[in-house]
């Protein structure tokens, strides 16, 4: 039944039954956390037998004849350019495999352009009186701190289920010089599991920004990271730019974070060979080169595309089981209440709800206080605030399932409860 249908005496009566199931949940003195999109410990032993194939007597050169345990080529050995070009759909002279963070790469790219400026910009951001970015929300937290540490400023854009506003993102980008990017989950979005259709790619491609140093980043991190046997498609926005002559517009990224190892993968940096050769310019300063043994290793490991998404089927059936006990909990448990909304994610690491505005908060606060983490209410906005205070982000990837489940029963618990203690109060 309907929450919102509910007479007082019926709403009462719901909240008194749901405090005493509070208070045994309480009691049980839990210990449990849906905070973090990290892989569970079996998915990382998927990841072992790579540590194997470099060891002492191992052929350790590269394909163009380098010992790939000494200094040399920045952009990355040419087997793994071909390796994750051939991942995100672009070329290998438009690829720079990096270190291990892509979120590094991402700070990089904005640290650049702040005190350098890029191909066809007059002159470095921090010279500019204001610089903008666009912030598709609810979003990523940590791209969001990335451009508020620069002290720019940004702006939120409600995300739709094809994608971000787009009739708001032309607007703005057009009207406004100050607007220098937009940040972007393209493919099973973080949070909310979307990916973008295909005319959303098509709108980005055709974007006509006042700023002439504007850039899309594309952050493709959940590019292979399929749940089902239907995985959703992303058009390529690299051809579609190159279509319309504006590919300098895109930074892409991703990386093994969540196809081998969280912090010790390998990341990548997709460009058009201008912004590449901008950047190695710049990043000729910072490194000489970066780990190509460990870029050699993953080669090694999987060979090619076919090798990643076999490699990620292996992690499909380890998560989507988990990613089931959350769905199914929650249509069982508040699927008719009218209290709840979520999209349910094809791919990616997150569930994403929308409680009834102004519960959020209250909802994470009843879970702490029985035992439960999540992200906190408001993570996933610019300045950790969420306007209607309603979305929260929950990641089953981390706990063994029967931990979930006990974790995501008492979820819906709180979330009923806040409900209720929010209707009778109004
Ligand atoms: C959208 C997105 N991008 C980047 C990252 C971090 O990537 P990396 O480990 O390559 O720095 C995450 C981690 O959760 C993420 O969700």
């Amino acid at each position: 039944m309907l929450l919102s249908e509910m007479n007082k005496e019926q709403l009462a009566e719901f909240k008194a039954d749901c405090e005493k199931k509070y208070a045994e949940a309480k009691a049980k003195n839990l210990k449990l956390d849906m905070s973090r999109g990290k892989p569970g410990a079996d998915q990382l032993e998927l990841s072992m037998p790579m540590l194997d194939i470099l060891r002492e007597g191992a052929d350790f050169k590269s394909e163009n004849g380098m010992d790939v345990r000494n200094y040399g080529v920045l952009s990355g050995i040419p087997e793994a350019k071909k390796l994750f070009a051939e991942m995100l759909g672009v070329k290998p002279e438009e690829v720079i495999v990096g270190g291990s963070s892509s979120l590094t790469l991402m700070f990089d790219a904005v640290q650049r352009a702040w005190n350098f400026g890029v191909p066809g910009g007059e002159k470095p951001w921090c010279k500019c009186d204001k610089v903008k970015f666009l912030c598709p929300v609810p979003g990523y937290d940590r791209h969001f701190s990335v451009t508020e540490t620069f002290g720019i400023e940004l702006v939120n854009v409600p995300m739709t289920k094809t994608g971000p506003d787009m009739d708001m993102v032309e607007k703005l980008v057009s009207e406004d010089e100050s607007i220098k990017g937009i940040w972007c989950v393209p493919m099973y979005s973080n949070p909310d599991g979307i990916t973008y259709s295909d005319e959303t790619v098509k709108r980005f491609a055709n974007l006509s920004p006042k700023a002439k140093d504007f850039r899309i980043f594309w952050d493709n991190a959940y590019c292979v990271h399929h749940l089902t046997d239907k995985p959703d498609t992303l058009l390529n926005l690299m051809d579609e730019l190159k279509k319309t002559g504006k590919e300098n517009m895109v930074y892409m990224f991703a990386s093994t974070s969540k196809i081998t190892f969280p912090g010790a993968g390998v990341a990548v940096m997709a460009a058009s060979e201008e912004n590449i050769q901008a950047t190695l310019k710049i990043l000729n300063f910072q490194a000489i080169s970066y780990d190509k043994v460990n870029m050699l290793r993953h080669v090694r490991f999987f060979k090619n595309l076919d090798g990643i998404n076999a490699h990620m089927e292996k992690h499909k059936k380890l998560l989507a089981p988990k990613f089931a006990a959350v769905l199914d909990t929650l249509d069982r448990e508040v699927g008719d209440m009218g209290i709840l909304d979520w999209v349910k994610p094809n791919g990616g690491y997150f569930i994403s709800v929308n409680t009834l505005p102004g519960c959020a908060k209250r909802v994470v606060e009843l879970c702490k206080e029985a035992g439960v983490v999540l992200t906190g209410a408001g993570a996933t906005y610019p300045y950790k605030k969420d306007p209607e205070d309603r979305n929260i982000r929950i990641a089953p990837s981390y706990p063994p399932i029967e931990e979930l489940q006990m974790a995501i029963d008492l979820f819906c618990l709180c979330v009923k409860l806040a409900s209720a203690e929010k209707l009778l109060s109004e």
